[in-house]
């Protein structure tokens, strides 16, 4: 028989991604759910984070995703200041395959299980229709549409929110905060890439696409013949002139290879997690490549959940991403003053506001 303690209990309690408040197993013979609901803090407030719906190859996968996404959203949701700690849920399986909506249901009463401790949105996987079921069964959900009392796609005010990044790190990087002339490249022209196009196009940037899919490539050059389209992310991180590189497909876009050959001098973009591992933060720095964190720049859609809890007012919360400006040039300058890259300085302020709020700094 396997010792647990070899294996998630060890990850809980004594590894690096520990720390954790509470991790919750959960399952629904019935419907097929099998889901993993982690806190990683409520320092903050209620735990709030989305639900990501993914056929991870094994049961030990889905709780380390778990354990890091939960993580990964105390620290999003301490720097964009909300009255929220970090959590996150995954349910295991094929999308496509298992959701129904018994499961959504069944997934609904295990998070209002929690009594409020965790607040639920949608991730990969999860559409805010399925927010609407499950909101049927647990009051704590957001990231509903708004036929369903939601704010809808939040897609708009993240992209809106990375362009402000974009903007305070050009004016770190050259001086001034339009991207006017500049050249963009944006690996990943879905919801969140398409709309910052726009934001590119409106501000006088040259802009430069890839994306797996040709669709999502025609979608963009057709709607707008300006932009140039090259073959793959490959190319476009070392596309000559390139002053920006705007990741925002999936995660782990900063490899060592793409640190390496890049040609552009700031990196700010959507997707999640983009350092590939510890360390890339430093030899970005070292060739003097301005990071933008992207739990900084990305938060817009986390703001937009939050603002639902209490009645969604757009234009509030357009202010609220608005201030992703300020708070970017923030990093850049308390980097500087401790000499770390702008990675290490995000995760320190966003350290301190967790231990400040739990009377332990
Ligand atoms: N939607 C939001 O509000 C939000 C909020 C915060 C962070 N993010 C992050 O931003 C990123 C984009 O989110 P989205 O909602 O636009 O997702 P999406 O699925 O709508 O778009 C992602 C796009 O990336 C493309 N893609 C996938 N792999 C690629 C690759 N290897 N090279 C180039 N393109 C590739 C896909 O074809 C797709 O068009 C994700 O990492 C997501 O976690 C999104």
């Amino acid at each position: 028989m396997t010792d647990v303690t070899d294996g998630v209990l060890h990850t809980l309690f004594h590894s690096a991604q520990g720390g954790h408040e509470q991790v919750v197993l959960c399952q629904d013979r019935a419907s097929g759910l099998k889901a993993v609901i982690a806190l990683h803090s409520t320092a903050l407030g209620p735990a709030l984070g989305g639900t990501r719906f993914y056929p991870y190859a094994s049961e030990d996968d889905a709780v380390a995703d778990a354990l890091n996404l939960s993580r990964g959203m105390s620290y999003k949701n301490a720097m964009a200041g909300l009255r929220h700690g970090g959590g996150k849920a995954v349910i295991i399986g094929d999308p496509e395959q298992i959701k129904t909506e018994q499961l959504l249901l069944a997934y609904g009463r295990a998070v209002a299980s929690l009594g409020g401790r965790y607040v639920t949105a949608c991730d990969v996987g999860t559409y805010v229709q399925d927010m609407d079921v499950v909101a049927r069964a647990c009051r704590w959900t957001t990231g509903r549409s708004p036929e369903g009392g939601g704010a809808g796609d939040s897609s708009v005010l993240t992209a809106f929110g990375v362009f402000q990044g974009m903007r305070a790190s050009a004016r770190e990087k050259w001086g001034e905060s339009s991207l006017r002339g500049r050249t963009v490249g944006i690996s990943g022209v879905g919801k969140v890439g398409r709309h910052l196009v726009g934001h590119l196009l409106e501000d006088g940037a040259d802009v430069v696409v890839t994306d797996v899919r040709a669709d999502a490539v025609a979608r963009i050059t057709e709607q707008h013949p300006r932009v140039r389209a090259v073959d793959g992310t490959d190319a476009l991180v070392r596309l000559a002139g390139l002053d920006v590189y705007a990741p925002c497909a999936l995660g782990g876009a900063l490899d060592d290879a793409t640190v390496r050959d890049l040609t552009a001098g700031v990196v700010c973009g959507a997707a999640n997690n983009q350092l590939a591992h510890p360390g890339v933060e430093k030899d970005l720095a070292d060739r003097d490549i301005l990071y933008a964190p992207d739990y900084v720049v990305n938060a817009g859609g986390v703001m937009q959940v939050a603002d639902e809890l209490d009645g969604f007012d757009f234009e509030r919360c357009r202010a609220k991403a608005a201030t992703i400006y300020d708070t970017t040039l923030e990093i850049f300058a308390r980097a500087k003053i401790d000499g770390v890259p702008p990675a290490a300085a995000a995760d320190r302020i966003a350290e301190l506001r967790m231990a400040e709020a739990t009377g332990s700094a």
